[in-house]
């Protein structure tokens, strides 16, 4: 089950990398990651699920060791390009190609939401960064209301099917925790967005761009996103969380 979950990511990833990378540019440049992470001038950083870079560059500002591992040949040919100095590897979060102890830092931006049994990735960030490194997880969250969680879960699925899961924050603490793992600081950050940002028609198929609006229209109040309509558009709100975590000083 995992390889076909696997290929629905990349069959998604494949087909839209170039637009994703130009889509999603500069939507964390507010959100303090690098400082956040504590990070070290030189650290060792790895993302898992980077992509094509767009998170991860943040952090040249205080390192050049930089590796990206993710599913998606295709998006990383986009990173090779955008990026040439970082270290790019095709791969599994939950199977890490990398050496215990071998790693400082640790993310994951806006993968977990595609990755049905999180807990093995948080214990392979805890197993590479080894005893003195920190992980660092980014994604966005849900409401803790289990209907609006589950009205969620089905819009981002009409969106896009290689999506796993839709998570409240205590969802994501309990996963971190579950990977054998302290979280040291947490932060949540609200964002306002734009359906036809988040949709964009070069981006999507015009048929699911109609079902989700559709979607919108009938059931949005039900998602504790807050959708308005703005003329033609929608607006709604979004929140993304960033936890940092630590092993536990007896482990
Ligand atoms: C929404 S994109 C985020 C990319 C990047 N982190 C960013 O925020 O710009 C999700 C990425 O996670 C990758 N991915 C999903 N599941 C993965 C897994 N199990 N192992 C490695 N990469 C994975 C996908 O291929 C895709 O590139």
């Amino acid at each position: 089950m995992p390889d076909a979950r696997n290929r629905a990511v990349q069959e998604e990833f494949e087909r839209v990398a170039e637009l994703f990378s130009r889509r999603s540019a500069g939507r964390f440049d507010e959100l303090g990651a690098v400082e956040f992470a504590r990070t070290n001038p030189g650290e060792r950083v790895i993302e898992l699920g980077g992509g094509t870079g767009n998170f991860i560059s943040a952090f040249a500002e205080v390192t050049d060791d930089l590796t990206i591992v993710d599913l998606t040949e295709g998006m990383l040919r986009v990173a090779r390009r955008h990026h040439p100095g970082m270290k790019l590897v095709v791969g599994d979060a939950a199977r890490l190609p990398l050496r215990s102890g071998s790693i400082d830092l640790a993310t994951s931006a806006q993968a977990f939401h595609h990755i049905f049994e999180p807990v093995p990735v948080v214990m392979e960030m805890r197993r590479v960064v080894g005893k003195d490194g920190r992980v660092l997880i980014v994604d966005q969250v849900t409401s803790e209301k289990y209907e609006e969680i589950e009205a969620l879960m089905e819009l981002e699925l009409l969106r896009d099917p290689s999506h796993a899961a839709s998570r409240p924050p205590s969802a994501l603490r309990l996963i971190v925790r579950a990977g054998g793992l302290e979280i040291v600081d947490e932060k949540i950050q609200v964002d306002e967005q734009r359906f036809s940002s988040w949709m964009w028609p070069v981006e999507f198929p015009q048929q699911r761009i109609d079902a989700v609006r559709s979607w919108i229209e009938r059931w949005g109040h039900k998602t504790g996103m807050d959708f308005r309509r703005e003329g033609d558009d929608w607006a709604f709100t979004r929140r993304r969380m960033m936890i940092l975590a630590e092993r536990p000083a007896s482990g």
